[in-house]
């Protein structure tokens, strides 16, 4: 995939993987705009990098989402790149009688239904320009769930499933679909797991475009090839590992 002169929508694009994805793509000569919930996270990300873009938008919210989609149409008809990565990390008990419908829906929406409801609002728009590909920000949790996660790692597991769909009927219109398994990455999300090997956002980002160049559609990083190959072999030594130490 070529990685320059691209239009480039990074959802949750002001912290962490988002924003360390959008400074590599910047350097590679791609206009890069991001959205998030937060104005201060979005003007500190502009003042750190000016050429940067920034759209305040809930992905949860419909009404944020139809104006953000109008304004691209409007501003960025060019728009050939979608990275689906905005998300939230719950632990939940499932057993105390605590967990209510509202956190459960909120984690889902967040990690699944919304990325569903971007990529549905921009596909035609992104699917007219050249060389178009969407990409997904999953997870290994996907394959090998994380008991103290377990809405996230269903969320992600959805992901997963809908993203093998989306790349078959997406063949036809040349759109390429790439869903991206980070190992533990440091960012807000994991700040409180401290006393953990974490690789450093920066190299992380520099390890997906690297793939991405050499054309790749499921992106590994760090150990998560390692455990998706462990999975197939010996799902129940896969299952004990992630929910000792492997945890993104
Ligand atoms: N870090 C890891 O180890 C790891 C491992 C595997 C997968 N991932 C995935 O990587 C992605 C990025 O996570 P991260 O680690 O970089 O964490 P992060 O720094 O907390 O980033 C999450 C981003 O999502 C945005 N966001 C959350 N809810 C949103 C909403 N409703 N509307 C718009 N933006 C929203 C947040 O911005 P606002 O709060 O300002 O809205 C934030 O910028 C997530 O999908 C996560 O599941 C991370």
């Amino acid at each position: 995939m070529e990685l320059t002169n691209r239009t480039i929508l990074i959802t949750g694009g002001a912290s962490g993987i988002g924003f360390a994805l959008a400074k590599q793509l910047v350097a590679h000569g791609n206009k890069v705009i991001v959205c998030g919930r937060s104005r201060d996270n979005l003007n500190k990300v502009k003042e750190h990098l000016p050429a940067l873009e920034t759209i305040r938008c809930d992905i949860n919210n419909p009404n944020d989402l139809n104006e953000l989609v109008s304004l691209l149409a409007g501003r960025y008809p060019q728009l050939d790149t979608l990275i689906n990565n905005a998300g939230v990390q719950n632990q939940l008990n499932l057993t105390g009688g605590q967990t209510t419908d509202h956190a459960v829906t909120h984690e889902i929406r967040t990690n699944l239904i919304s990325h569903i409801s971007i990529t549905n609002r921009l596909y035609t728009l992104i699917s007219s320009n050249r060389n178009p590909a969407i990409i997904f920000v999953g997870s290994a949790l996907a394959i090998v769930p994380k008991y103290s996660v377990p809405i996230y790692s269903a969320a992600k597991a959805g992901l997963h499933n809908y993203v093998q769909s989306l790349r078959h009927q997406a063949k036809k219109d040349n759109v390429q679909i790439i869903e991206v398994f980070p190992d533990v990455v440091d960012t807000p999300m994991t700040h409180h797991r401290q006393n953990e090997s974490k690789m450093d956002s920066g190299l992380f980002a520099v390890q997906v475009l690297t793939q991405l160049e050499k054309g790749n559609i499921e992106i590994f990083t760090g150990r998560t090839l390692f455990l998706s190959v462990l999975h197939r072999l010996a799902p129940a030594h896969a299952l004990k590992i992630i929910n000792r130490s492997l945890d993104g």
